[in-house]
Parts: structure tokens; sequence; C-alpha cells
């Protein structure tokens, strides 16, 4: 089944086709990162806007590419949450109503199993079951991932996300919007002795995170040593080094804890070459393999939700002709298929 592929949770607009036996086979993103970097952080009134203006020409920018008319298309995927709540409204008002107009079926998908089954579009897909590193600007996840919708989370944060902490440690910085890859560029001139952050919550079993504690102790550390351009970049280097470490320990403790060898890791911080690097070598000592999206479908796209809707629209899975969007919504909540 071809399916289109909606994404507007956040602030990019994604749209993409996925065949179920042909694979991937056009996709196309809209950022929307200089509309909101005068702002220092995303403006979700201006993103609903812009995801009204710039989806319809995305979506026939993608049929052409993919030389495909849209009587082709056998079924509509739109992420329906978690996100913004009028950024999600705007994909899966339109998807919704594109799926009814061409009489196919429509499914909302959870922008999180749209993450986590990124890797499977790639040559190399993992095999079921593996565990899933979600770490994004919203959430940060460890999952036992067995197959589509049978998820069982491990941990997760209990405060800040990785990407958010990263995000506000960017912004006390200096840095612009969104300062989690600005941070890892300025980190790569810091020095790593210089500073040591505390790795949070590893002296105690469990896996779940917390990373606002780290944002705290860059805010200290920035009022004594942020005065100059090599201070700030130690403290970005100590504050990367921190982040990578606690994730690499939560990582190779679920991996010991499950006995299973395969890492998956999504969301925009799994961008992170530091991170990637440390996760790299974690697998190896266990005789495992980590296995990544390629770097643009580690961040909001919509490959991964064509990819996410046409395993469920395959499975029968659909919805009635109502729009609807969460702006909360668990993992835990979804049923197996
Ligand atoms: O998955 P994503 O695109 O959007 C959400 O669903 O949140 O993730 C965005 C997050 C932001 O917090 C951004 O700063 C972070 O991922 N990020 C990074 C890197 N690239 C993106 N964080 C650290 N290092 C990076 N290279
Ligand atoms: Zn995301």
């Amino acid at each position: 089944m071809l399916v289109l592929g909606i994404e507007t949770s956040c602030d990019e607009t994604g749209v993409a086709l996925y065949d179920g036996e042909r694979g991937l086979l056009a996709h196309a993103l809209h950022s929307q990162i200089a509309l909101h970097a005068e702002y220092g952080g995303v403006v979700p009134e201006l993103a609903s806007r812009d995801h009204v203006r710039k989806l319809l020409p995305l979506i026939h920018q993608v049929l052409d590419d993919a030389g495909v008319a849209s009587g082709d298309i056998g079924g509509v995927a739109y992420t329906a949450g978690p996100g913004l709540i009028g950024a999600l409204l705007v994909g899966s008002a339109l998807g919704r109503s594109l799926a009814w107009s061409w009489g196919v079926p429509a499914v909302g998908v959870h922008h999180m199993e749209g993450h986590l089954l990124a890797p499977m579009l790639e040559a190399e897909p993992p095999a079921f079951p593996f565990i899933a590193l979600l770490v994004s600007g919203g959430h940060t996840l460890l999952v036992r991932v067995a197959g589509v919708g049978r998820y069982q989370i491990l941990g997760e944060s209990l405060d800040d996300a990785a990407g958010e902490a990263f995000d506000k440690t960017a912004k006390l910085l200096g840095l612009p919007y969104p300062g989690g890859p600005e941070l890892a560029r300025l980190a790569e001139q810091g020095d790593p002795a210089r500073f040591r952050f505390p790795r949070p919550m590893t002296d105690r079993p469990g896996l779940d995170f917390s990373f606002s504690g780290l944002k705290t102790f860059a805010l200290n550390t920035v009022r004594e040593h942020g005065g100059d351009p090599q201070g700030r970049a130690d403290i970005a280097r100590a504050f990367q080094d921190a982040v990578v470490d606690t994730l690499a320990i939560k990582c190779r403790r679920a991996l010991e804890q499950t006995g299973v060898p395969r890492l998956v890791v999504a969301g925009g911080v799994g961008a992170n070459r530091a991170l990637r690097e440390r996760l790299r070598q974690v697998t190896d000592k266990l005789g495992g393999a980590v296995y990544y999206p390629r770097p643009e479908f580690c961040t909001d796209n919509g490959a991964m939700i064509a990819y996410a809707g046409a395993c469920r629209l395959a499975a029968g899975v659909h919805e009635a002709p109502v729009i609807q969007a969460r702006a909360r919504w668990s993992l835990a909540e979804l049923e197996a298929v």
C-alpha cells in the first residue's frame, strides 16, 4: 500500500510517501527554525500558521518527486500527538480530510512511535526485540520494543528531556535556538578536564533519568566561569559529557537487564556525535549493535510517520472519519498490532 505521511507536531513540516513493497519513494521537509529563531524558542501559534502555509505545497512536491498521482495513494498517516495541539490539528485535519476525499483509510500516528521505528527505513534495520533510547526535545525514554505497538517503557525522564536540557543550557551559554547542535559544536573546543558535572541518578538502580539538576549546575558554573569564550566551551564540553555519560550508563544497564543486544537510538539528540561514539563503545563491549536512523530522520520528519502509519494500516488499523488530536498521549496506551 502507498501511504502519504504527514508530520506537523512541532516546528518542522514533514511529508513523505512510503510504499509497503517499494519502500520510501519521496520525502520533503520544511524547517521553521528561521521563523522561531528571533524568539529563542518555538512560538506555538506561529508554528501552526506556518504548517498551514507549507503543508499542501509540500504534499504536491512529494507527489511530483515520486511521480505519483493522488489516485495511487492507498492510505494517509498523520501525527496525532503528542505535540503542540494547534500544530497537530493542521496535519490531522488535512490528512483526515484528504483521506476522506480520496476514499482511503487514515491513521493517526504517535510521534514517538514514528521516532522509534525510523531505523526500520534503513538498509539494515534492527530485528525485534530491541531497546530504544528515545531522546528528543520533549521526551527521554528507554523502551523495550517487541514489535510494532508492543512497547514496554523501562525508564523515562522525571523532569526535563535530554534535548530540553541541551536547549536550556545552550541558552545559558548565549547560543542561538535550537541550542542542542550549537552546544555540541561548542563542546568540541572545550577542555574535558576543566569541569566535572554530576551524572544524575546513575548511582542508584533503575532506568529513569533526571536532567533538570544539570541545567542548574550549568547555570552556577556559567555565572562563575562563563565570562570568556574558552570558559563557555569548557562548560559546554562538561555538560555534554555528563549527558552522554548518563545516557550511556542507563543504556548499558537496560541492555544488560533485558539481555537484548540491539539498541536503537532515535530522536533529535540521537544526531549528537559524542553520544553516537559512546553508545557504539557500549554495544561493542556487550557484543551487540546500535542502530540509528540516517541523520535527517533523527529529527522530526514525514518519513517516520509514513512508515509507522503504513505498518498500522497494513494491519487493518484505521480511524473513523473524525479529526482528533492529543497534546498529551502516553506510549503505554498503544495497542499491539
Ligand atoms: O526529535 P526532535 O527533532 O524534536 C522533538 O520531537 O523534540 O528533537 C529536537 C531536539 C532539540 O532539543 C535539539 O536541540 C536536539 O534534539 N538536538 C541535539 C542535536 N541535534 C538536535 N542535541 C544535541 N546534539 C545534537 N547534535
Ligand atoms: Zn520528535
